[in-house]
């Protein structure tokens, strides 16, 4: 594998702790060199490692490994992330108006949540520099996720957080794991600027800025053409906040493509909330550059970001794959949220984008009733509980309200 440039293909040495491109100031990104393995071979590879008990098979990230940085195996942090399952519902197919609509459910990983595909490689990585002290910027769920793996590892974790604007599940979670809280006034995009900025020295930034994050997280995708015997679904679609996962989904349909594992890419669909919809904008728009939105506002809080670093790799991923993007208002989340939970799966209310986003798809006759739907449920029930209480709450006021 190779470090370069995502734009200017600038060559960096692998295991620099870069972050940017010290020519032109873009994201950097990891490169697959060629995989001598044949695509039959590697499949059967990768479904016999289901048998084996060395950690790294155990994990649905590290089982994919030919397409990740190479570590000795006793350096890979690992919590068996990534083996996930989809699931249908009744409900939930019916409420967004599809004949094969699966969830795959990233919320049932070890810390709720997707950020564990990326952490497990970010944290490898970081401990495998030599880091002492890793850090993020949060909306909650990468806070819990890096301070977990971090403790794993035995480093020290620091985590940038906008006050009094996440989820208090998640701020006990990240701190249940053992991470120093740095309290952040303004957004998320505030909170990453600052710790950005204080990532210099011994502190090791995992954000998703970060490429070897996007790598862990790329194979969520190896993992859902595997689980659709790689004939893989019409659609992907997935909530878009800072659009780390949107860039590792179009980068795991560049790699699966040209490796010959996939002959067809499915068309990734990303998902925003309308008071923090950037990317929806410049798609809209199709503008030649992302005008950040000041003061993002969402329920969503997971997603309640107005400038997305990683929009040029995520747009990149988008077109490679003929997607597109679009937006939700709140309340549309609220309504699929509740729909998800009624059958039996449940979600946060970021995740909820995805079904709100098919529903109205639907409705504007934008997707085939037929068509193969994969949503990706990023974040776990128990991660926003005051949401559920309140609209719940709010809902019973209603009714008693309306029974008068
Ligand atoms: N869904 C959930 C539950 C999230 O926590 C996030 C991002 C996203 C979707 C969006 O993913 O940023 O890759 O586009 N959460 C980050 C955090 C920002 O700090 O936990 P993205």
């Amino acid at each position: 594998m190779q470090l370069r440039c995502s734009e200017c293909h600038y060559g960096l040495e692998l295991h620099t702790r870069e972050l940017e491109c010290p020519r032109c100031g873009e994201l950097l990104e990891l490169i697959q060199g060629s995989v001598i393995k044949h695509p039959a071979d590697l499949k059967k590879l990768w479904l016999q490692r289901r048998t084996s008990n060395d950690a790294r098979d155990l994990s649905g990230v590290w089982r994919f490994r030919e397409f990740l940085p190479e570590y000795p195996a006793e350096a890979v942090v690992t919590m068996g992330e990534g083996n996930t399952p989809i699931v249908r519902g009744t409900r939930t197919a019916e409420y967004a108006g599809l004949k094969n609509l699966w969830f795959k459910h990233l919320g049932w990983n070890p810390t709720g949540c997707f950020k564990d595909l990326g952490m497990t490689v970010g944290v490898t990585e970081a401990k495998y520099v030599g880091a002492k002290v890793i850090a993020c910027a949060s909306t909650g769920n990468t806070s819990g996720s890096l301070a977990a793996y971090g403790s794993r590892a035995g480093l020290k974790s620091r985590v940038y957080l906008p006050a009094g604007k996440i989820s208090v599940n998640k701020l006990a979670q990240t701190i249940d794991y053992g991470a120093e809280v740095v309290q952040i006034e303004g957004s998320f995009d505030a909170a990453l600027e600052t710790v950005v900025r204080s990532s210099t020295g011994g502190v090791y930034l995992l954000n998703s800025i970060n490429p070897f994050r996007i790598e862990g997280q790329k194979t969520t995708m190896f993992h859902l053409c595997e689980q659709f015997a790689w004939d893989p679904p019409d659609y992907v679609v997935l909530p878009g906040g800072n659009l780390g996962n949107t860039s590792a989904f179009g980068k795991a349909f560049e790699e699966l493509k040209a490796a010959g594992l996939i002959e067809r890419v499915p068309k990734l669909v990303v998902v925003q909330a309308e008071g923090a919809n950037p990317f929806a904008t410049l798609w809209r728009t199709q503008a030649n550059e992302l005008v950040p939105v000041a003061h993002p506002e969402t329920a969503a809080t997971a997603i309640r970001i107005g400038n997305p670093r990683s929009w040029k790799k995520a747009l990149r991923g988008v077109r490679f794959t003929d997607g597109f993007v679009l937006d939700v208002t709140d309340d549309e989340i609220a309504e699929a949220k509740a729909v998800i939970g009624s059958d039996g799966i449940g979600c946060e209310p970021a995740s909820a984008t995805t079904l709100a986003a098919l529903h109205k798809l639907r409705a504007e006759n934008r997707i085939d009733r037929e068509a193969r739907v994969a949503a990706i449920l990023t974040g776990h029930v128990l991660k926003d509980t005051d949401f559920i209480i309140k609209r719940h709450q709010r809902e019973r006021e209603a009714s008693a309200v309306e029974s008068k």
